[in-house]
């Protein structure tokens, strides 16, 4: 096979969604249609559970499992599918926005009694960011389940999006008869208990008597009814619109039953994009292109603390990726070669000799690779990453062994690189704040510099509400500025400054006070 032709045959995505709506599931039953696993159960036991929240040993027996679901692949139909995971759990969100950067689209989860919830907006606007292409996938039918056009609207205004549906569900909960598919104009018939799959039946004009004959005429009128609407509210569904992120094909089924994932998938294989073209800071690079460029979007660390070693996850972005071949690093300036490269086949991890825009390839590294890291054939290329966000929840670290601070060091610089937390380094005294988006990553910090690199930390309660980045024409102003708030002066790891505000007070007094500083929650404006 060509170049090209495995470029167009490749589809790098993610599921996003709620905890609990059933993106695990989803994802099962899409490994299963693809052979890549065989029995359902075996992405399940990745998830960090519910009840997992303050439960760290937990977490980390997690973290180990989770290597291997990190990127599943398999075939199918010709495509070579690239499932990126992202962890459920919110307080792990800033994995999840990192991966976002990696895929060429998302396949959204939303449980129809719940409607949109807050997780699955948080990362709609990341996908908004980067214009990604989103399908809607309802799920749980099979309960009793809102309105299908009040989840429409729903998912239009919260997610921001229009929305065009492409099956449609008849009925719900203990009266689900099944989906009308109008992508393919098939009807597809429920049954709870059983869980073969069927081809749907052909019913390309609705006012066929063969609808009664299937779900009964009360369900037939209502079918009937609601599909003309459907069809005179919603636009013709396009590919391009869907491309260029401005409408979301929805469609309808029961991930647990196995139903009307066969068709989600097989329509997203058919309108989902091939590798796209990715942004530098200095240009734009597409697929096709020969020479071998990616980045680092993902930084694994191994369980075992006798083997530091640690699991870089390359995006190939363009060009052919090639094992034992000089590539050139371009943040460090230098070149290195990859003598066992991974990739990941759902369960299985095995070394590659060449891999395609749009895979991920596991590369074994020992400190060399940071989040965000551009690897080419030689040209100097950045990849723009994404940009820092705000945490939530800060605490000051503080060495708890004198005789191990260059162990603490080293062990916050790569926790830091791994993208587990953020530092922010005081400008006024020195001492280093961690931020981060969940409470569980404290515990996780402190467990892991204690066990992988032999080094306690101790953390002190700060009051902090926000960390911004500042922009601003009026050099003066911004000088004047840091000096007179030196005291709430920090740099992030990439030495920008940070205003850390510890109230929204004290920040909208800041902001009145100088008018020409613009102060945002996130690195890049
Ligand atoms: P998540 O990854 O988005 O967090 O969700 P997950 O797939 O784990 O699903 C959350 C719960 O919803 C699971 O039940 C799962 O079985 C259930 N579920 C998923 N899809 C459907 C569906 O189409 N219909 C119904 N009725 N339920 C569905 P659980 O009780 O939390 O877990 P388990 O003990 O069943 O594994």
């Amino acid at each position: 096979m060509g170049f090209i032709d495995e470029i167009n045959r490749r589809r790098t995505f993610a599921i996003i969604s709620h905890p609990d709506a059933g993106k695990t599931t989803l994802t099962e039953k899409l490994l299963l249609f693809g052979g890549a696993i065989h029995v359902a159960g075996a992405v399940k036991s990745n998830k960090i559970k519910k009840t997992a929240t303050s439960d760290f040993m937990e977490i980390e027996k997690q973290r180990g499992i989770s290597v291997a679901t990190s990127v599943m692949g398999f075939e199918y139909d010709g495509y070579k599918v690239n499932i990126l995971d992202t962890p459920g759990h919110q307080d792990f969100a800033e994995d999840t926005f990192r991966t976002l950067t990696a895929v060429d689209s998302v396949i959204i989860v939303v449980d129809a009694a719940k409607g949109v919830e807050a997780q699955t907006r948080k990362l709609m606007e990341v996908c908004r960011m980067r214009n990604t292409p989103v399908i809607v996938f309802i799920n749980k039918l099979d309960r009793p389940s809102k309105d299908p056009f009040d989840l429409l609207d729903e998912v239009e205004e919260e997610l921001k999006i229009k929305v065009r549906p492409l099956s449609w569900p008849i009925g719900n909960g203990p009266q689900f008869k099944g989906v009308y598919n109008l992508f393919d104009e098939s009807l597809y018939l429920f049954e709870p208990s059983k869980q073969v799959l069927e081809d749907g039946i052909s019913i390309k004009d609705l006012s066929d008597s063969a609808l009664e004959e299937q779900i009964g005429t009360d369900s037939a009128e209502l079918a009937r009814e609601e599909l003309e609407l459907v069809t005179g509210v919603y636009p013709e569904f396009e590919s391009e619109t869907y491309m260029n992120a401005e409408v979301a094909p929805v469609f309808f089924g029961s991930a647990l039953n196995n139903f009307g994932v066969k068709e989600l998938l097989e329509c997203f294989l058919k309108i989902a994009p091939s590798p796209q073209p990715a942004q530098a800071e200095e240009r734009l690079v597409t697929a096709e292109e020969e020479k071998m460029t990616g980045f680092v979007f993902k930084i694994h660390a191994n369980m075992d603390p006798n083997h530091r070693n640690r699991l870089a996850f390359l995006k190939i972005c363009s060009g052919k990726f090639q094992r034992n071949t000089n590539y050139h690093h371009v943040r460090i300036g230098k070149n290195m070669k990859f003598s066992s490269p991974t990739a990941f086949m759902a369960e299985k991890k095995s070394i590659i000799d060449e891999a395609y825009p749009g895979d991920i390839v596991g590369i074994p590294d020992t400190g060399n690779f940071k989040i965000g890291d551009t690897v080419t054939s030689g040209e100097k290329l950045n990849y723009k990453g994404l940009p820092s966000f705000s945490p939530e929840l800060f605490r000051y670290i503080e060495n708890a062994d004198p005789m191990k601070s260059k162990q603490l060091a080293k062990g916050i610089d790569q926790l830091m690189d791994e993208g587990v937390a953020q530092l922010f380094t005081s400008q006024f005294n020195g001492r280093k704040v961690i931020g981060t988006v969940g409470a569980l990553q404290f515990e996780v910090i402190e467990y892991r510099l204690l066990h992988e690199y032999g080094a306690k930390c101790r953390y002190e309660p700060i009051n902090l509400y926000k960390a911004c980045w500042l922009e601003s024409d009026d050099q003066a102003e911004l000088d004047d500025f840091k000096k007179r708030k030196l005291q709430y002066m920090a740099k992030d790891k990439f030495g920008r400054d940070v205003f850390m505000a510890d109230s929204a007070y004290m920040l909208q007094m800041a902001e009145s006070n100088f008018k020409n500083i613009k102060f945002h929650f996130k690195s890049e404006f």
